[in-house]
């Protein structure tokens, strides 16, 4: 069982990429991380790595598009903590691979949409009653894409770009549902980043990529809600 004091921090999709990097980050700041994964043999994995560097991690099964899943990750949370610092919905999908909005299969754009925006909707809505526990005030932050600017916005990858756009909005609602609640709610834009959905060519390393995200986790003001960031900076919806 945490102490009250103890910071908390769950992340999704955190078995690699992006969602790894954060946890080892905000671990090594001195919180405890829950490390959601929908794979139990790689979440437990990471959650082990962490662990054997003297960090303190725990594995939580949970796969976003599950509504079961998420409520029986609700579950093995209360056994180790009473309340949620730092909730980061990173676990995401891209499965474009070229086509263009003329030919968009809806049952890609189904999928997509599962993991990337009703999957954040619904982990916010069961972890809620942990952050509102939260004395420091919670923090929620979606891990967007600049593929989702509008100010931006062209052709590539729909269905990914769409899903983007709408977690955006996702964030501005439940920015608003919270803004008397102490819980800030915030989106990022990580860049282009090498991991396997940004490929060996991208730009940014993970510990780049991961930088903002912890600071909006962190040090980052709390007043700050409903905004959407990239290096530090706020951007353009
Ligand atoms: N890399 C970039 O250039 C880039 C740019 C902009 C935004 N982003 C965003 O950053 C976030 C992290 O991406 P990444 O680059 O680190 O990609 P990644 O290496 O492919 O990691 C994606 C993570 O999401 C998990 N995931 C996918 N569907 C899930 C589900 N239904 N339930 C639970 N976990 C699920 C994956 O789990 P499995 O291992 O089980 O598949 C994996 O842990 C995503 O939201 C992505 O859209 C990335």
């Amino acid at each position: 069982m945490k102490t009250e004091h103890q910071r908390t921090a769950l992340i999704t999709g955190a078995n690699k990429g992006i969602g790894k990097e954060v946890a080892r980050q905000l671990a090594a700041r001195g919180f405890a991380v829950f490390i959601g994964a929908r794979d139990m043999a790689k979440g437990r994995a990471a959650s082990e790595e962490l662990c054997q560097q003297g960090y303190e991690s725990t594995f939580i099964q949970l796969d976003v598009t599950d509504p079961v899943s998420i409520k029986n990750a609700c579950g093995t949370f209360s056994q180790k903590a009473d309340h949620l610092d730092v909730l980061i919905n990173n676990a995401g999908v891209l499965e474009d691979h070229g086509e263009d909005i003329l030919k968009l299969n809806p049952e890609m754009l189904d999928r997509t949409f599962k993991a990337n925006v009703s999957g954040p909707i619904m982990v916010i809505q069961d972890f809620l009653p942990f952050l509102q526990k939260s004395v420091i005030g919670g923090r929620i932050i979606n891990v967007s894409s600049g593929a989702g600017s509008l100010a931006s916005m062209d052709t590539y990858a729909p269905a990914y770009s769409i899903s983007k756009t709408a977690l955006n909005a996702v964030t501005r609602q439940f920015a608003g549902a919270l803004k008397n609640e102490k819980i800030a709610v915030n989106c990022v834009d990580p860049g282009w980043v090498r991991t396997d959905m940004g490929g060996p060519h991208a730009s940014r390393p993970v510990e780049q990529g991961a930088e903002t995200i912890v600071w909006l986790a962190t040090d980052a003001s709390q007043v700050e809600t409903g905004k959407f960031w990239h290096d530090k900076r706020e951007v353009e919806w």
